[in-house]
């Protein structure tokens, strides 16, 4: 993937919004790298996007674009409105302001294209399911009664690619938290997205766990075709994945390469001790 040769890497502040008085609440961009080329297809197009529950303002005027084939990681502080884009871009949500495209269709029609690892929370891990029909009911839309023959290869497939073709007929609720969330990378890759979410997938994962699903990501990293979307505060997974990272603090505060954003200050929120955020050598 080329980089835009327009738009050097600079670390000087960008006072790119110059509003009235609401906007002095609002961080500014505080660095702008290597952007990913303005032409080419995208897999992804945020246009001023901005949500507000009430009067309370979570996302501002928040845009950037992922090219096809990208591996984007979005970090950003505890309650930046990541988990929020996210529910604008799978449709869940919609913004107060401003326009999400996927692979070139509105959010209604491109989400079909587009592939979810929940953040762990969102599962109820007693569910009484099995790897299997987990996965299966992705690639049909509902839950399965029975699992046909096809539905079975494709789901072995994806399970087996994610490490997790052995825990096909276990109970979810026996999985380790490192297993479960192999199930539900596998879950979104069956359907062979365009478009990869991944809400901080490794996140409660125990050390061992989370290493084999940063090696998944970097091989999805590799791919040419399928871009990628991966909110994350692992280091590991950042420096192994990412070909590009954005810093969201309610808007894009950084946006560039990860070789030239993992040395500003500004942004230590990404290297802090802070117990949620993970660290290169330990969680
Ligand atoms: N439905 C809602 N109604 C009101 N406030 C909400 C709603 N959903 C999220 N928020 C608030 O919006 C802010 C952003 O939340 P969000 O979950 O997007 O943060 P996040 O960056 O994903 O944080 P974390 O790193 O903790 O997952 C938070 O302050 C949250 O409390
Ligand atoms: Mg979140």
């Amino acid at each position: 993937m080329s980089d835009s040769p327009s738009s050097p890497p600079s670390s000087t502040a960008l006072s790119d919004h110059p509003r009235g008085p609401a906007s002095r609440m609002i961080p500014m961009t505080t660095f702008a790298g290597t952007r990913p080329p303005e032409e080419g297809p995208r897999a992804l197009d945020v246009r001023g996007v901005s949500v507000s529950f009430g009067k309370r303002s979570v996302l501002h005027d928040v845009s950037f674009h992922v090219p096809v084939g990208e591996f984007l990681c979005l970090s950003g502080p505890n309650g930046a409105g990541k988990s929020t884009l996210l529910k604008c871009i799978l449709g869940l949500l919609e913004p107060t302001r401003g326009r999400i495209v996927i692979g070139g269709l509105p959010v209604n029609e491109g989400r079909r294209k587009v592939g979810y690892v929940p953040q762990r929370k969102a599962f109820d891990r007693d569910f009484p399911a099995t790897p299997l029909d987990v996965v299966v009911a992705n690639l049909r839309g509902r839950w399965p009664l029975f699992v046909s023959k096809s539905e079975r290869e494709a789901a072995m497939a994806a399970l087996e690619r994610c490490g997790a073709g052995k825990l096909a007929n276990r109970q979810m609720s026996d999985l380790s938290g490192g297993e479960a969330q192999r199930v539900f990378l596998a879950r979104a890759l069956a359907t062979k997205p365009e478009l990869l979410i991944l809400d901080e997938p490794t996140a409660g994962v125990d050390v061992g766990g989370r290493a084999a699903i940063v090696d998944l990501m970097a091989e999805i990293s590799a791919s040419e075709t399928m871009a990628a979307v991966l909110v994350t505060h692992n280091l590991q997974a950042i420096a192994r994945c990412a070909e590009r990272v954005i810093y969201l603090e309610r808007t894009v505060r950084a946006w560039g390469l990860w070789s030239e954003l993992s040395s500003v200050d500004d942004l230590s929120a990404i290297r802090t001790s802070d117990p949620n955020v993970m660290s290169l050598d330990g969680d």
